[in-house]
């Protein structure tokens, strides 16, 4: 009998568009990828049928337009203008589809606005499981994901973010299961790739002395236990509101590569560490208003870690009364001393052996 959903199956964003309104932060970091982003798709090897790209955890899209087109404008300079692209957007089934394909038809940068020959796809299965036939895919594409855990590998009782917790046993955990899941990540996309294929990856991760989320995710933490102090929660369960997201730093990224080079048959092509400036400081410094950027940065908090927080939320309470309440708080926090949220992100590129 399979079991009931893990605390990582409902690690999708918060639905009715909420993502799509609120994730201006990825977009930023998402930005910062496209130079590598266009010239993996000069330079990928593609013959002469049609193209296949995948994005790989899409949530609704709206992230993904700016991207898909520029390789759909890029492909289309090197295909001619009748070979078929084919994009294929997956996500996990708990995932807000119809958002995505809602903004395929009526966001302003859908790629599918003005182009032919262009075909959409969608894929609701984790991406740690075989998603496509062997050898399919030209070009991959994954942005904000990777650092979501397969499974929530143990709760931490000092933090909010598995991947923030100094508690040395939750350190071991995530380490262990944030390196098991690269490997198992990175072997069922080399298995899906075309010989020449290659791979753009952006997802967040540490510095050596930080990870850009200390005061934000601090403050989240810090109104999880006001709650727990106004009796809204007890101590055990305050330990189990963990979001399973791991931050792993650009040696870990490196780390099944550094034996022979290449890991899977992929070669890691770059990698380097970029600080994802944040898009409602300048707004800020020009209104000084304090609340206008805690309730962005509410917004884009509980847009990613809402549904998780909601799941793991006391049932003795109202999931959504007692994620309001959570976010209130935090909301209310982050107004008191605004400061520029600016998180890591690690780039990656790699490209799969041409036999
Ligand atoms: C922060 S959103 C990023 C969305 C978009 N790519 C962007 O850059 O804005 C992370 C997405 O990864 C998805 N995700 C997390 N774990 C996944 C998995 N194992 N398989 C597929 N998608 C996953 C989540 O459901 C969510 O939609």
């Amino acid at each position: 009998m399979p079991g009931g959903p893990t605390r990582s199956d409902l690690a999708a964003m918060q639905g009715g568009g909420f993502y799509n309104r609120h994730s201006a932060m990825q977009a930023t970091g998402i930005a910062a990828l496209l130079s590598l982003w266009e010239a993996a798709c000069r330079t990928v090897d593609i013959g002469d049928g049609p193209v296949t790209i995948v994005d790989y955890g899409c949530s609704q899209g709206r992230n993904s337009m700016i991207p898909m087109r520029k390789a759909v404008d890029v492909l289309r300079s090197r295909v001619g203008a009748t070979t078929p692209i084919e994009i294929i957007h997956t996500d996990l089934p708990s995932n807000d589809f119809s958002s995505l394909f809602e903004a395929l038809i009526s966001d302003p940068n859908s790629y599918m606005a003005g182009t032919s020959d262009v075909f959409p796809l969608a894929i609701g299965k984790s991406y740690f499981s075989p998603l496509l036939p062997p050898g399919r895919v030209h070009l991959g594409w994954s942005t904000w994901a990777l650092q979501w855990m397969s499974t929530n590998a143990i709760d931490a009782p000092d933090h909010i973010l598995a991947g923030m917790s100094k508690s040395p046993a939750v350190v071991a955990a995530v380490a262990a299961q944030q390196a098991s899941d690269w490997e198992c990540f990175l072997t069922q996309r080399s298995r899906e790739m075309r010989p020449g294929a290659k791979l753009v990856l952006g997802f967040t991760a540490r510095a050596e002395a930080d990870t850009g989320w200390e005061w934000l995710l601090g403050e989240l933490w810090s109104a999880v236990e006001e709650m727990r102090r106004d009796g809204l929660l007890s101590e055990r369960e305050q330990e189990q509101m963990t979001i399973p997201i791991g931050l792993r730093s650009l040696e870990d990224i490196k780390d099944p590569f550094r034996q022979s080079g290449s890991f899977v048959d992929l070669a890691l092509e770059h990698l380097d560490l970029v600080k994802v400036s944040n898009p409602f400081w300048p707004e800020f410094e020009v209104s000084g208003d304090g609340l206008t950027f805690a309730r962005h940065h509410a917004n884009a908090t509980r847009a990613w870690s809402g549904p998780l927080i909601a799941s793991v939320a006391p049932r003795s309470r109202e999931q959504t009364a007692f994620v309001d309440e959570l976010f209130s708080r935090f909301e209310h926090r982050l107004s008191k001393e605004p400061r520029p949220h600016e998180p890591y992100m690690a780039a990656v590129v790699l490209s799969k052996k041409d036999h």
